[in-house]
């Protein structure tokens, strides 16, 4: 029997062996491991790809988000508002900074907030938005751009999971983006940047992650130790070189698993948002609720990986909980959602392999239902 993991890292690794082995050693060798010209040009490549004026490279995606709202320098006790269906992550920055969340639901084709949505939890008190680019693309951003510009209120776009859906970006939200190793484009370790077209913005970011400081030892704000790794800078200067193809290659996947998947009724297949293009960081299928873990189960026994990217509402999480409280279609979605395995590397054998099971699976079921 085969085993197909969610992701694999090692293939990938091994497609690139010797350009990263050489950027790696050079680091080793120039003994350089914070900061240097790793950075300064993986920050000009980064901003060059996606179109933005600043990229500041920093420690990790929730530290990116951390950044843009301790720049942000919103009043006490602000309320932001943030889809409840994201990684927790993007609301843990926000308490963690002592604002109050305020979740919004989301749309159960895209998985994100809509204009709509947003509006239904607005208050005066709400002083910004983060919108989640979940899964690989993203959302109707110009519509809830305009709406964070009639409110008068900030707009931070969490790109952890969509970086290279879209290109020439010329918006003037903050933007962040996380390079865990699974990620579009994945460090070695952890990573993550904000990206922005305000100069002075750009500059505040900069000092924030560097302890404050623009000079050595001397502090001119209260900052963080978030700095990304000059090796890890070597990799992604070079993994950048090929995102494109490599995201053409999660496209040729996602389209392997559509011809395959979908004539199954009780399947709903990833829906394309009009608003960019799909990276397919998750290929991520609905299911009939009473049927997903069953499905998840019966996969795994045949050596398949799958995963539920999220079973809980971020406000059913002990840490977040909110009493009284929930969302339809996020409910909806954190007892039907299951992200299949999806990677550059994986081959049609492997998903002619996962699609033949999904698909004895409901076979199954409706012969046991007729019995
Ligand atoms: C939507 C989202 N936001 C933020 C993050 C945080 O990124 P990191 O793990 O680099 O801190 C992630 C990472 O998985 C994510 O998926």
């Amino acid at each position: 029997m085969p085993f197909i993991p969610i992701v694999d890292l090692q293939k990938q690794y091994f497609s690139l062996q010797a350009e990263i082995d050489a950027a790696v050693l050079a680091c080793l060798r120039e003994a350089q491991y914070v900061g240097g010209k790793q950075i300064q040009e993986l920050e000009k490549a980064l901003s060059n790809y996606i179109g933005m004026d600043y990229a500041i490279a920093c420690g990790n995606g929730t530290d990116a988000l951390q950044l843009c709202l301790m720049a942000l320098e919103l009043p006490p006790r602000s309320k932001i508002i943030v889809p409840a269906f994201t990684y927790i992550a993007t609301v843990e920055v926000i308490r963690l900074l002592g604002y109050e969340i305020v979740y919004a639901d989301v749309d159960p084709d895209t998985f994100q907030c809509t204009p709509e949505t947003i509006d239904a939890v607005f208050s005066p008190d709400v002083k910004a938005i983060i919108a989640v680019h979940l899964y690989g693309q993203t959302g109707n951003i110009a519509a809830i751009s305009a709406f964070a510009k009639q409110k008068g209120i900030f707009l931070i776009e969490d790109n952890a999971q969509s970086f290279g859906s879209e290109k020439n970006i010329r918006r003037n939200s903050l933007i962040t983006t996380s390079f865990y190793p699974s990620k579009n484009l994945g460090a070695y370790g952890d990573g993550g940047a904000v990206f922005t077209n305000d100069a002075s913005m750009a500059q505040k970011i900069r000092k924030l992650a560097n302890h404050g400081q623009t000079k050595k030892y001397t502090h001119e704000l209260v900052g963080i130790n978030s700095r990304l790794d000059t090796i890890q800078a070597a990799i992604l200067q070079v993994k950048l070189k090929h995102l494109d193809q490599f995201i053409a290659a999660r496209q040729q996947v996602a389209s392997w698993y559509d011809d395959a998947l979908n004539d199954i009724a009780s399947l709903h297949l990833p829906v394309r948002s009009p608003f960019s293009s799909h990276t397919f960081y998750l290929y991520t299928i609905r299911v009939r609720s009473d049927n997903r873990d069953a499905l998840q189960q019966y996969l795994f026994n045949q050596g398949i990986t799958t995963v539920v990217h999220y079973p809980q509402p971020c406000y059913r999480q002990q840490a977040y909980l909110q009493e009284n409280f929930s969302l339809m279609n996020t409910e909806l979605l954190c007892k039907s959602v299951l992200s299949l395995p999806l990677y550059p590397e994986i081959t049609k054998e492997e998903i002619q392999y996962i699609c033949k099971h999904i698909r004895l699976f409901f076979e199954n079921e409706a012969a046991s239902k007729a019995m």
